[in-house]
């Protein structure tokens, strides 16, 4: 079959012609095939790869274009890479290449397009379409990959064993598809990679966390997860997660299996939100309860002070990883530590002095952390998930009525620090926290409305109290 009409951008034409005038074949080949024959839309990025020399070509191609684009050469690669019109344009010689045992830097040498194609990871991602005057648009598929796109399957072009080993950061894309594209990891693969799970040590932390994230922006990051602990790579990315799985009993008292909550949480939120550092909040709202839990004789399994622990833990995790250690991670920190206030909350009759102080604490978070709240009902009993989901239908009302007349949520103190110098004629000093510290509690309790007026009130009151005098 032809698929010119992949090739529908005037860029390939370019191409096709700076090949020609070189005498090299050359092919659009990898993520740019398999994402326009999975219809996902246009690909942004293009993988070109020549029978030849993929840095002679992108300079030809640049000579060519509009601008003539720099071409960024990658020497040690032999890859070279043009920004054109917002599309990224990587070129690469056909390559036969073995890897060192400890390392992704592979030995390379010139080869054929089979050669190359058969060094690549997935079937799916192999296959190459023609720019060749001869054959222009002709798909060659030599492993399979157009039955493996239509059977949803994730397979290697050679021996798994041979593909994973070359380059272990395969074994986390094969992970990543799988959960992207809704596919099925062959057996053979998936034996592989857990024979071969150790050697995700010499991957880099920052690729690894690519790849999570990728798994985590997916509609259903649970089949990933699933995947990483089935092929017990899970171990040695994120121990912490691994540690939540298991249900203990004591005296006929069960706990739930934290691992397997956790990822129906984040399944649940991925309905409901976009943000990926919320539905990370998601996937370590519990992680403290591993090293929390125990069991009393009276009341059964108990998890205290988890959300402390866990918010904790996720810096570790965060540094661990390489991750940022910004805003971001403070914000998924917060989450944690805050996770379970609103479910304690709503379990009771919901005051406006309780919703108040959930408001001040979350400041402006706490929209996403009812978002969260709300992810982590994940009860069979249809009785308890309704009264959960109707009392945080509650609360969000509350919090939205509170915050209307109150004006918590950014909570500046209505009375300065100098006023309160200046009427008792004090010099700095802890006597002055503690007048707003009372102010600030009579506002959340309800007692004294947020103004001030009111405050400055309260705040003569509470001064005379302590025996100063208005100066
Ligand atoms: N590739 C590979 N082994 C890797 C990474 C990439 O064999 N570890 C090959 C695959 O043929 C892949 C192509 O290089 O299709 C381009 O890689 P990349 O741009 O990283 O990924 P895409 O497949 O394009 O997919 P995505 O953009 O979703 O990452």
């Amino acid at each position: 079959m032809n698929h010119k009409q992949a090739l529908s951008n005037p860029i390939f034409k370019i191409v096709a012609h700076a090949a020609e005038e070189l005498g090299v074949d050359c092919y659009v080949i990898g993520g740019f095939v398999r994402d326009y024959l999975l219809h996902r839309g246009i690909p942004k990025d293009i993988d070109i790869v020549a029978v030849g020399s993929g840095i002679e070509l992108a300079k030809k191609v640049a000579s060519k274009l509009d601008g003539k684009p720099k071409v960024s050469v990658f020497k040690n690669f032999g890859t070279a890479m043009i920004m054109s019109n917002a599309v990224e344009i990587e070129f690469v010689g056909a390559r036969k290449e073995s890897y060192h045992r400890d390392s992704r830097k592979p030995v390379v040498e010139d080869g054929t397009l089979e050669d190359d194609q058969k060094r690549r990871d997935f079937t799916i991602n192999a296959l190459a379409i023609s720019l060749n005057k001869s054959d222009y648009g002709n798909l060659l598929d030599p492993f399979g990959g157009i039955t493996d796109l239509e059977q949803k399957i994730i397979r290697t072009p050679l021996a798994p064993d041979i593909t994973y080993s070359d380059d272990p950061l395969r074994m986390m894309r094969a992970i990543r598809f799988a959960t992207q594209l809704g596919f099925t990891i062959e057996l053979p693969s998936l034996q592989a990679i857990t024979t071969n799970k150790e050697r995700i040590e010499i991957i880099s932390k920052e690729r690894i966390v690519d790849e999570l994230h990728k798994i985590m922006a997916s509609p259903k990051p649970s089949v990933g997860f699933a995947l990483l602990h089935k092929t017990e790579l899970l171990t040695y990315i994120l121990p912490e997660l691994l540690a939540l799985q298991g249900i203990e009993e004591i005296e006929g008292q069960r706990h739930k299996d934290n691992f397997w909550h956790t990822l129906e949480v984040v399944d649940n939120i991925c309905k409901t939100t976009d943000d990926l550092w919320l539905r990370w909040a998601a996937l370590l709202h519990d992680i403290g309860k591993a090293p929390t839990k125990k069991f009393h004789k009276k009341i059964g399994w108990t998890f205290h002070g988890h959300e402390f622990v866990g918010s904790k833990m996720v810096y570790k995790l965060f540094k661990r990883l390489k991750m940022p250690l910004d805003d971001r991670m403070k914000f998924v920190q917060k989450m944690v530590l805050m996770s379970s206030r609103p479910i304690v909350l709503s379990e009771d009759f919901v005051t406006d002095s309780a919703v108040r102080r959930l408001v001040f604490d979350a400041g402006d978070h706490v929209e996403d952390l009812m978002t969260l709240c709300e992810a982590d009902i994940t009860t069979k009993n249809p009785k308890k998930q309704k009264k959960y989901k109707d009392n945080f239908k509650i609360v969000r009302q509350k919090i939205k009525e509170v915050e209307a007349r109150d004006h918590i949520r950014n909570f500046q103190p209505p009375v300065s620090g100098e006023e309160i110098m200046k009427t008792f004629n004090l010099k700095p000093s802890k006597e002055i926290g503690m007048i707003k510290e009372a102010i600030k509690e009579a506002i959340l309790e309800g007692e004294i409305p947020n103004d001030y007026e009111a405050a400055k009130k309260l705040m003569i009151v509470i001064g005379k109290k302590m025996g100063l005098k208005i100066s």
